[in-house]
């Protein structure tokens, strides 16, 4: 199967004119990927015919909840797949809030990339699995259909540092193990052209999440390249 590759811009652009041509140079590029613009740039994105996720959603489908955003909005805009657990949000969010938000994501028919990954502490001292595993029961507890995993470990994103192929490899079957279904499994934490090629031989990682690196246009097509290839 092909390797999904996923674009998290986060906050990266913030103008009209940045976003614009960042989808013109992809537009012309037509490439396959899914991009999780930032959300008030997300209708941009869909009415040039990207497939596209959001960097969250609000734990409440709807009310007098100011400054958040409804799973019910984003699913009539035409949206995929919601992020959950993002490790830059997780601090902000208790397990149950994550709970909350899969189970409406799914009872809307849509997707969520459930993102887990441990601290560099917990890795340093070899917790990573344990920590994985209840990560996983927390988020999904009560729940029984498909979703997506990103395993990210909190030390390896924006920070150049990625772990090593047989780490990976060990943690995604490790993470697999756990499902009674064939599971969608991305690596997400400074992907990046100089490591995609080293990444991507890591054959049991189903596509990655890309954050810095798919912020330029070229950058992400070398990288959808190699990991298509
Ligand atoms: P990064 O971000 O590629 O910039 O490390 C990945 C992510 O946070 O999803």
């Amino acid at each position: 199967m092909k390797k999904l590759i996923f674009a998290n811009l986060k906050m990266y652009q913030n103008t009209k004119k940045e976003i614009d041509n960042y989808l013109n140079e992809l537009n012309s590029e037509k490439l396959n990927f899914i991009a999780i613009p930032p959300i008030i740039y997300l209708d941009r994105f869909i009415q040039r015919g990207f497939t596209c996720g959001v960097q969250n959603i609000s734990v409440y489908e709807e009310g007098a909840h100011t400054g958040e955003t409804s799973v019910l909005s984003i699913k009539d805009m035409g949206c995929k797949y919601v992020l959950v657990g993002h490790s830059e949000i997780r601090n902000n969010e208790t397990d149950k809030m994550i709970n909350i938000k899969i189970k409406i994501i799914l009872k809307n028919n849509l997707i969520p990339i459930l993102c887990i990954g441990e601290s560099l502490e917990a890795y340093n001292q070899k917790q990573t699995k344990e920590i994985l595993k209840k990560q996983i029961q927390n988020a999904l507890k009560d729940t029984n259909e498909k979703v997506i995993i990103s395993y990210e470990p909190v030390w390896a994103i924006g920070t150049g540092k990625t772990p090593t192929n047989e780490e990976i490899i060990d943690i995604i079957n490790y993470i697999k193990s756990l499902f009674n279904y064939d599971i969608t499994v991305l690596y997400g934490g400074s992907v990046s052209l100089e490591n995609i090629e080293t990444l991507n031989k890591t054959n049991n990682v189903n596509g990655f999440l890309i954050g810095k690196a798919a912020t330029n246009p070229s950058s992400l097509k070398k990288i959808i390249e190699v990991a298509r290839m």
